[in-house]
């Protein structure tokens, strides 16, 4: 399997996890690289949606783990047009019988890594990005044990950016060493202001103790987009930027993104 397996963390809920995760996946298959996108968020899986094919998950990632399909059975490919191949999972899936939130059997880990490394052999993915959810959840731990690197995301609550550093701490005590920050959503207009009262990166950085990967802004016709509208306005090529360091090239962190870049002096005090 390929090396390059990142899981998408923070103990806070409703931080961007889920849309960082797919934006990068859609940002790296365009940049021609085979993705595998995995939903390992147990109690809220939402991917199947954001990628609007809900109603095509016939079987999901338990299933697979369990050897009740074939990959090609429970891969869904969203985009025609990419090589992005998406392993749903559905509410509650592989949630122990026996109590929610009980601690997954290390027995169940090692079969979910298998059946990613499956999927990912017969995709022959470049990438492989794991989505996991909110709290020390079932499928961190399970994501934990596949993956090498993790990108947490934090914006400017000081909720977000305590949640952040401490997931990191976890992660990297899991043996997940590589664990890198995503800021998102950050408010350009509000942290770009004199006196500004929001959390500027440089706080979030320091407060979080991750090195920073990337910035995403905060851009409404995302949430949009998310909902069958229209597509992503700013946090797109924020999120390209953020795949192609992926990719090993150097990216300035506003390219492509010149009303953002006029205003760096001030987003870096
Ligand atoms: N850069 C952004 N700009 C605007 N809205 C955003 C941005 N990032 C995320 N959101 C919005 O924030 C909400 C939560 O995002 P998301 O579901 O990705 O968070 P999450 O961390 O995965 O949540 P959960 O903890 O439930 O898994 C969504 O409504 C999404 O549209
Ligand atoms: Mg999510």
């Amino acid at each position: 399997m390929t090396e390059n397996v990142l899981l998408f963390a923070s103990s806070k809920g409703g931080v961007g996890k889920s849309t960082v995760a797919l934006g990068l996946a859609r940002a790296l298959a365009a940049e021609g690289r085979r993705v595998l996108l995995a939903d390992f968020d147990f109690c809220s899986p939402c991917l199947d949606l954001l990628c609007g094919v809900e109603d095509h998950v016939l079987y999901t990632v338990s299933d697979l783990a369990q050897e009740k399909c074939s990959v090609e059975n429970a891969l869904l490919r969203p985009y025609e047009t990419q090589e992005l191949y998406l392993l749903p999972a559905v509410q509650e899936d592989l949630l122990p019988a026996n109590g929610v939130g009980r601690s997954m059997s290390s027995e169940l880990n090692a079969l979910l890594g298998s059946a990613v490394q499956k999927a990912a052999e017969q995709i022959q993915a470049d990438f492989v990005l794991l989505d996991t959810g909110a709290g020390v959840s079932t499928g961190l731990e399970a994501a934990a044990a596949i993956a090498r690197s993790a990108v947490i995301v934090a914006g400017h609550t000081p909720a977000s950016i305590r949640a952040a550093g401490r997931s990191g701490q976890r992660l990297q005590t899991c043996g997940v060493t590589d664990v890198r920050l995503v800021i998102n959503p950050f408010d350009v207009q509000g942290a770009g202001v004199k006196k500004s009262v929001r959390h500027s990166m440089l706080e979030i950085m320091d407060g979080t103790g991750l090195l920073l990967l990337g910035v995403v802004p905060y851009d409404y016709a995302l949430t949009l987009e998310q909902e069958g509208h229209g597509a992503a306005g700013e946090a797109a090529p924020a999120l390209r930027n953020i795949a192609r360091r992926l990719l090993g090239q150097t990216i300035p962190l506003f390219s492509g993104l010149p009303k953002i870049r006029k205003r760096k002096r001030t987003l870096f005090r």
